[in-house]
């Protein structure tokens, strides 16, 4: 839990190198990484690369768990008596004792936390648990549903993969995957009695990416954000766009901004009779109007980002008028 809290810590970014990309017909870059993982895949390491994140001295880390977890010398240090005089089994390498199915499964994602889909307990805050019993959305698709992949808007927008697809990261230029690989290749992706945990085959095209809500619900999902001019906090709308989820309307366009064919859902002719979501939202495409003109985020008592009620009319028209 501590080395991946140390390694999720908001790296402050310098803005030095940012390039616009407020045209509209510009895809938009590889997600950066400085929050989180590398998004790559994993399951091909040699112990050299585990030695990159655990240290180069794993003796202390391994006997404390005689303590910490009641282990004997001879869980780990087993003898070899078959050649007549006895041997330590080797110890040093680690794929003696931990594994991995190279090119196919990770050794974190074959350990027991991660079968028990207990994700949270590695990856922190960015994401939930699929049993946790967090909020997911149940209304229709509508026009600013998000999609897993195949955004329906400009390049793609309104999905994941409209930043999160291959590319090369900003900073170092390293090589980013794209969300598919990144999580299949946790091993996950040929488990067939996992791919409920991401995928509902049954869902129609619109509503995909409830399925992926299991452990990127709106909470986790509207509080990843860097802070991307220094000023030691996080204004929604107030930072450079493509550095996290709600700096900028842009960001919001990633996930909100495709979908413009499933205007019809939930409305139907128009005028009065429109869903009240959508009567709003074609604001967006008639009058401009962005995502927290009518939609602000404010921090809870526990410091996370949630978006203030946004249902009661007489909340933003308080003149009863349709201006508010
Ligand atoms: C990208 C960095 C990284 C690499 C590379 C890496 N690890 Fe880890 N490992 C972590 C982090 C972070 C955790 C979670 C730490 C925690 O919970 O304290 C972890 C946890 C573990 C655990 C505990 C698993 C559990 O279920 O609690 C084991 C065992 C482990 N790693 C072994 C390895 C081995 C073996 C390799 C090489 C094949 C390796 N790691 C490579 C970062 C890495
Ligand atoms: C959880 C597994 C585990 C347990 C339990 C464990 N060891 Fe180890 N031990 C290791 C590993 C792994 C290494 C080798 C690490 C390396 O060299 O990278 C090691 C290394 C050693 C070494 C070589 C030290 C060095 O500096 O290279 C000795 C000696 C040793 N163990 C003795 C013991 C004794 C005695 C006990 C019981 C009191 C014990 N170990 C319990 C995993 C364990
Ligand atoms: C001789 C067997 C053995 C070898 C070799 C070995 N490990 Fe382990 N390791 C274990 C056992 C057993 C555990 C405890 C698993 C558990 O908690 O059930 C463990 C636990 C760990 C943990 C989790 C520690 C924690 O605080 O929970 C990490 C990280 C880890 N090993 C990394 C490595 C790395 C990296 C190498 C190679 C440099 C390595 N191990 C080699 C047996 C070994
Ligand atoms: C024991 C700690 C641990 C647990 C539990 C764990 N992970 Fe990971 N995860 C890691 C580590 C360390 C890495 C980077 C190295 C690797 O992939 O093995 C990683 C990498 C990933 C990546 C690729 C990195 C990225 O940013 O795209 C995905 C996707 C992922 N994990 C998904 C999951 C899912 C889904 C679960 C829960 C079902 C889970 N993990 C549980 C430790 C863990
Ligand atoms: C507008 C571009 C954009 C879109 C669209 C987008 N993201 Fe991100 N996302 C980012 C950026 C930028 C970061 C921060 C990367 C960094 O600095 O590490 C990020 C980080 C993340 C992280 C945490 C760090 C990591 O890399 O694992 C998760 C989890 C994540 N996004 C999930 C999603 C999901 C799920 C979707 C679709 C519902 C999505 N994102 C759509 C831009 C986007
Ligand atoms: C840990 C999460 C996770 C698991 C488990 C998982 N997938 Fe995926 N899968 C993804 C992500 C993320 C994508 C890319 C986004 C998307 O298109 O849905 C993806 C994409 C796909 C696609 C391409 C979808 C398309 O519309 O182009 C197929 C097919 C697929 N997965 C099949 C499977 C199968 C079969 C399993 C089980 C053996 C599985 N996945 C397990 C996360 C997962
Ligand atoms: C079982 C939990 C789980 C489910 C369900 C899940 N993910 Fe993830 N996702 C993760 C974890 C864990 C990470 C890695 C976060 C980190 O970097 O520490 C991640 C990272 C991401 C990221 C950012 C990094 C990257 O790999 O690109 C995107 C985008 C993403 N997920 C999209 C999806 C999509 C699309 C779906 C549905 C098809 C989905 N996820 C389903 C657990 C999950
Ligand atoms: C990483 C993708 C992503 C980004 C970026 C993003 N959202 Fe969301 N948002 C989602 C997802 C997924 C949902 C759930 C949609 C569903 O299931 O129908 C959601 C739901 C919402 C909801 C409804 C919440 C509820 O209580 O049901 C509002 C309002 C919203 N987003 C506004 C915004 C605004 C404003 C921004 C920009 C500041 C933004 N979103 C950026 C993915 C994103
Ligand atoms: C002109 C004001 C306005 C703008 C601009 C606006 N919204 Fe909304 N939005 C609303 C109102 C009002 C509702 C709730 C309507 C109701 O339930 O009667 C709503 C509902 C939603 C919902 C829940 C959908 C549902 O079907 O219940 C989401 C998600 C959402 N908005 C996201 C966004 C995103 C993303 C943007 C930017 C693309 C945006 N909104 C722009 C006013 C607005
Ligand atoms: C989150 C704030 C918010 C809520 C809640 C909200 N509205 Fe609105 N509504 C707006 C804004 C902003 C406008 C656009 C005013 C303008 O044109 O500048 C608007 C415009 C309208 C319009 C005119 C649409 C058009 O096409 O010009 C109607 C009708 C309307 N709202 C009805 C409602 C009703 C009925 C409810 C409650 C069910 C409601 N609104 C709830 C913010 C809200």
């Amino acid at each position: 839990m501590k080395v991946i809290t140390m390694m999720i810590g908001i790296l402050t970014v310098s803005v030095v190198f940012w390039v616009c990309l407020c045209q509209a017909n510009v895809p938009a870059p590889a997600a950066d990484q400085n929050i989180g993982l590398w998004d790559r895949s994993f399951n091909n390491m040699s112990a050299s690369d585990c030695k990159g994140c655990h240290g180069d001295n794993v003796v202390d880390l391994h006997h404390q768990l005689i303590n910490s977890k009641g282990l004997f010398c001879t869980t780990c240090h087993k003898m070899d008596c078959s050649s007549g005089s006895c041997l330590f089994v080797p110890f040093r390498d680690c794929f003696q004792c931990h594994s991995q199915i190279a090119g196919q499964a990770s050794v974190h994602h074959l350990g027991q936390a991660a079968q028990n889909g207990d994700c949270v307990s590695c990856h922190g805050e960015l994401v939930q648990n699929r049993d946790d019993g967090h909020y997911i959305p149940a209304y229709d698709a509508s026009l600013v549903s998000p999609r897993p992949s195949a955004g329906t808007g400009v390049n793609g927008k309104g999905a994941c993969d409209y930043c999160h697809s291959w590319g090369n990261d900003w900073g170092t230029s390293k090589l980013v995957y794209a969300n598919k690989e990144a999580h299949h290749d946790t091993g996950m992706g040929q488990d067939y009695g996992k791919c409920v945990w991401c995928h509902d085959s049954q869902a129609e095209t619109g509503l995909k990416i409830r399925a992926c809500e299991q452990c990127h619900a709106p909470q986790s999902l509207h509080n990843i954000q860097i802070d991307t001019n220094n000023d030691g906090k996080i204004v929604p709308g107030g930072e450079l766009s493509y550095r996290g989820h709600i700096g900028s309307n842009e960001d919001c366009l990633g996930c909100h901004g495709g979908a413009a064919d499933q205007i019809s859902i939930g409305g139907s002719s128009g005028g009065w009779s429109l869903y009240n979501p959508t009567r709003h939202h074609l604001l967006v495409q008639q009058k401009g109007k962005k995502c927290l003109d009518c939609h602000s985020l404010y921090r809870n008592l526990k410091g996370l980002f949630v978006f203030k009620d946004f249902r009661t009319c007489s909340n933003c028209h308080k003149y009863g008028g349709r201006r508010p």
